[in-house]
């Protein structure tokens, strides 16, 4: 059993998405990458148990800003560091040396439990005696002396989520530890902005909910886990949290489709429009000897039905692991918010159409010797858009959940702009083309899908539907 929960805290500027690439496969504890200088808070009040800092309390927070004054005494001219310096450049950056460590000790006092315990290994040096590191710098100074010189239908879905929290999220019956830090995660959150937007919406709405069933508020933090698998550029992620967030947070890299958290220790869920991404392509539809077998089609909207049936079993089968997941993580009470696009079984929908024409193109591409006949037979999209009803029973099935709503977001009548609709799907599955066929090929095939796209009939012909977005909350089951 996993025990240990291990967080990875640099810099915003961090290259995260490398560190989460790195991660030992077989690693005994759950993991996060916790972006911010640890010169200020980084955690809620008593939640961390040991901490440990390795050949980082160097780094000041910033330079002293007596040495940028040029009125000062302490002027930096001419100069990149303290040796060769006046004595009044040593003391600012021996005064700002103890404020820095100051702002670490307090806020770790803050964060550690009574009896946490804390590593520090600090590189020193023995005051005014020269060292490699200053010599190096001295050499820098004299080089550089030398140069001289991603959200609309989340919005919609905004006061379903208030509903949910103010109806259904009852602080009363949660179980929250001494620190009082309520732990919210948001799957599949993708570079931002929405992200952000959900987050400080559920906040917001908490805060509310504290407000009507008078609670203090003041007396609670909140801990923001943001998940997606660990090729997303997390560092963009990172680099674009609010400046002003009322809320601890985390990058965690890895498939919601497994164990991301330690049991019983999320309060909030929520994920929009990443369900729809399936764990992997059917097996049975990569199979030449199967009757699922998938041959010169990349999806199943105009294939024989045993391809729309491995499609379905396999959404079945990753919701479950999700829905598994998710039921050890949260504490009993604790919600889920899903947003997820669906569509109506069998009905003709401009997304099922705009992938076969896809399809058609890359088979096109194949029979002008483009690319091999057997690469395209062996893409298929990775993508289900289930109906309601399946996603009803998928949860009743999985029995660890109550549904509390359930409810399709309704848009107003919208001009349908063929473009932008190009872009999206583009912006969704390019990588995909890529992966499989390689780069050479990526902009002939997006060419040719704009203009097929710009020409079709399926925007204008209503038989098409568009797909639907559910919005379902589910409350963690008190067994
Ligand atoms: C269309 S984006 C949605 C981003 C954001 N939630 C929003 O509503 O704008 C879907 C995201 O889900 C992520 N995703 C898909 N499958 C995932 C999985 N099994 N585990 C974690 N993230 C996943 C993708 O990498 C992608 O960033």
């Amino acid at each position: 059993m996993i025990l240990f929960h291990v967080f990875f805290n640099d810099h915003v500027g961090n290259d995260f998405n490398t560190l989460f690439k790195s991660f030992p496969v077989e690693k005994k504890y759950y993991a996060a990458g916790v972006p911010g200088s640890f010169h200020g808070r980084l955690f809620p009040k008593s939640s961390l148990h040991f901490i440990h800092s390795s050949y980082a309390l160097q780094w000041l927070s910033r330079v002293p800003r007596e040495i940028l004054d040029k009125d000062s005494s302490a002027f930096n001219k001419g100069k990149i560091y303290i040796t060769n310096a006046p004595k009044e450049v040593a003391q600012a950056y021996s005064a700002q040396f103890a404020q820095d460590l100051a702002w670490f000790l307090n806020f770790r006092a803050l964060e550690l439990v009574p009896g946490g315990l804390m590593a520090l290994l600090i590189p020193c040096r023995p005051l005014n005696c020269k060292n490699k590191l200053a010599a190096a710098l001295d050499m820098l100074e004299d080089i550089l002396l030398g140069m001289a010189c991603k959200f609309k239908g989340i919005n919609l879905a905004k006061q379903i989520l208030k509903k949910a929290i103010l109806d259904h999220f009852d602080i009363g019956t949660l179980h929250l530890d001494s620190s009082h830090a309520l732990n919210i995660a948001d799957l599949g959150c993708s570079i931002g902005p929405n992200t952000f937007f959900v987050v400080e919406n559920i906040i917001e709405f908490i805060y509310l909910k504290f407000q009507s069933s008078g609670y203090d508020f003041d007396k609670f933090e909140f801990n923001v886990f943001f998940n997606d698998h660990v090729s997303n550029d997390f560092n963009t992620l990172f680099k674009s949290f609010p400046v002003e967030k009322k809320y601890y947070a985390a990058g965690v890299p890895g498939s919601f489709h497994g164990r991301l958290f330690p049991k019983s220790s999320l309060h909030f869920v929520h994920s929009s429009y990443a369900l729809q991404w399936l764990s992997r392509v059917p097996k049975e539809i990569l199979d030449k000897d199967s009757r699922a077998f998938n041959k010169g089609k990349i999806y199943f909207t105009t294939a024989p039905k045993e391809v729309a049936l491995a499609y379905s079993a396999q959404f079945a089968e990753d919701m479950a692991c999700f829905l598994n997941s998710r039921a050890v993580e949260l504490v009993p009470g604790g919600l889920v918010a899903l947003l997820i696009p669906c569509m109506p079984l069998n009905s003709k929908n401009t997304t099922a159409a705009s992938i076969d024409v896809l399809g058609d193109i890359l088979m096109d591409l194949a029979s002008k010797g483009k690319i091999s006949d057997e690469l395209v037979n062996s893409f298929n999209m990775p993508l289900y858009f289930p109906t309601t009803e399946e996603v009803k029973l998928l949860i009743e099935t999985n029995g660890n959940f109550s549904i509390e709503i359930m409810e399709p977001i309704v848009w107003p009548q919208a001009v349908i702009n063929i473009n932008a609709n190009f872009l999206h799907m583009r912006a969704g599955w390019e990588r995909l083309v890529r992966q499989h066929f390689g780069g050479d090929i990526v902009d002939e095939v997006f060419e040719q899908f704009q203009n097929k796209m710009e020409e079709s009939s399926i925007w204008k012909d209503s038989s098409y539907d568009h797909l639907k977005e559910l919005f379902v909350v589910v409350k963690m089951k008190f067994v």
